[in-house]
């Protein structure tokens, strides 16, 4: 049993939306923001029904037992720092030149995605995940757990504490996870490894349109391990 009942989300898009999703079918209430203001949640909040309400971004953090941080990595600086003071931060956040404009220290793979937001977070405890799965596909493969065809997601993080609440909340939400070390470690399903999102999709080049491929946990355990940097 989680003891945490409120998920706050900074971003809710399609990743911070999906997240949700599950969130309220598992019983948890939700606090999305964005960076537009709440108003801009209404049509969201109205599909999650009564166990969701829209709010600015640090009420969101303060709100939320866990908080999910799932916006474009460029506006990392933006989380609110210290309404999170203490808590689980579930970073969702990849790293696109393209998008995001470059960062040197993640050019040069001398750091990590969640090490930056952990050092702009400098008193919560952050755990990588949900990173490594196309939305469509984190929304199609929950299942309950136990059930034969059920997932896994890689978890990264520095406090074993963190990891093992980011963990529950995962098998309440429908997902097995597998510990792939420290936030150091997190490059190991960041995008064009093995083990990042295509292989949810089947491996296609068409995998948004698939329902996507259930991936075990010793599948997963093994594209991990086959990550080169
Ligand atoms: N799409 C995927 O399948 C997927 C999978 C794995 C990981 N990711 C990663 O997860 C992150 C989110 O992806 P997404 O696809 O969900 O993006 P998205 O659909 O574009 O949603 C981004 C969300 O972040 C909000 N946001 C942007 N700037 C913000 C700020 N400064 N403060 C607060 N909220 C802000 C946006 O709000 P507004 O709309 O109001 O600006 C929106 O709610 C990205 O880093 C992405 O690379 C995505």
């Amino acid at each position: 049993m989680v003891a945490m009942t409120t998920i706050g989300f900074i971003g809710s898009g399609n990743i911070g939306g999906t997240v949700a999703r599950l969130a309220v079918a598992a019983g948890h209430d939700v606090v999305l923001s964005n960076s537009r203001g709440p108003e801009t949640l209404r049509e969201l909040v109205g599909e999650l029904g009564p166990g969701a309400r829209a709010a600015t971004s640090a009420e969101a953090a303060e709100a939320g037992d866990l908080v999910v941080v799932s916006v474009p990595l460029r506006a990392y600086r933006d989380v609110p720092v210290e309404p999170l003071a203490g808590k689980v931060v579930l970073d969702t956040n990849n790293y696109y030149p393209g998008r995001d404009g470059n960062i040197p220290e993640l050019d040069d793979a001398s750091t990590t995605t969640g090490e930056l937001l952990q050092r702009h977070l400098t008193t919560s405890r952050v755990v990588k995940v949900f990173n490594n799965i196309y939305f469509g596909h984190l929304r199609a493969l929950a299942r309950l757990s136990g059930a034969a065809d059920r997932s896994a997601l890689a978890i990264a993080g520095d406090d074993a504490d963190a990891k093992e609440k980011a963990t529950a909340f995962l098998d309440r939400i429908g997902y097995d996870a597998v510990d792939a070390g420290m936030l150091a470690d997190g490059w190991r399903f960041q995008p064009g490894t093995p083990a990042y999102g295509l292989v949810y999709g089947g491996d296609t080049e068409n995998f948004r349109e698939s329902p996507g491929v259930p991936v075990d946990a010793a599948t997963l355990r093994a594209k991990l391990d086959d990550a080169r940097r």
